[in-house]
């Protein structure tokens, strides 16, 4: 096991719901020891005048990462709101930038986890999993929320948040923020996966072919 891990948890976000996320997942990956989280977000495609328009949230502190960066990390938290049932054209846009490093294998082995906001729920699970795909192309280790998580099985009120990873449910007019129960569970994932890219990093992702 190594004595450190360095992760990166990218978003896209609209109205600051996957943003929110974001830092709560930041939070647990900085609870393990040795474990570094860096908040990035993906490049805006909306044109300021349209996202103003909508209400979206123009300003957001995280600086925009460069595709070519993610070989630089132990772990990829990618977050993203959901977009009939899929990653956001943001996201996706930022992921078709990736061939080099596919060409490469330089993700090969590193973990992959996601998360996402959705506005009724419609789509929140498939919303992760449309990312998970991308993650199996590019060789990664796919990591979800387990249910050791104790927010996980918890039905007493509306949340998001699933095995597959956490997640916030908005509702239609973007009104509800994230609980207190996503965002412990948002912040339980970021610190499962620290644990486990701390215990991968270092390690050769790429494997040959064993000789018959
Ligand atoms: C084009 C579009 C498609 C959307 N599709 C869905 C959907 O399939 N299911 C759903 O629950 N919400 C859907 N939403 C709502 C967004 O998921 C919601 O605005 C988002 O979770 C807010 O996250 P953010 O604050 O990080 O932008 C859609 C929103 C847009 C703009």
């Amino acid at each position: 096991m190594a004595d450190s891990a360095k992760l990166i948890v990218l978003y896209h976000s609209s109205y600051g719901h996957t943003e929110t996320l974001a830092y709560a997942i930041a939070h647990g990956v900085r609870a393990v020891e040795g474990a570094q989280a860096t908040v990035k977000r993906v490049p805006e495609l909306m044109p300021e005048k349209v996202m103003r328009a909508a209400g979206m949230k123009v300003e957001q502190p995280a600086p925009i990462a460069d595709p070519q960066e993610l070989a630089e990390y132990d772990g990829i938290i990618i977050g993203t709101p959901t977009r009939f049932g899929n990653m956001s054209a943001q996201l996706r846009h930022f992921f078709d930038q990736t061939g080099p490093l596919w060409v490469a294998g330089s993700l090969i082995g590193k973990v992959g986890s996601v998360f996402t906001s959705t506005s009724t729920g419609g789509g929140n699970e498939t919303t992760i999993v449309s990312v998970h795909w991308t993650m199996f192309h590019h060789g990664m280790v796919v990591v979800g929320l387990p249910y050791s998580a104790p927010d996980l099985a918890d039905i007493s009120e509306v949340k998001g948040g699933s095995p597959y990873g956490a997640g916030t449910i908005t509702a239609p007019d973007g009104s509800r923020s994230p609980s207190q129960k996503e965002l412990n569970l948002a912040s339980f994932q970021g610190h499962h996966v620290a644990k486990i890219a701390k215990r991968l990093a270092g390690g050769d992702g790429a494997d040959e072919q064993p000789t018959p």
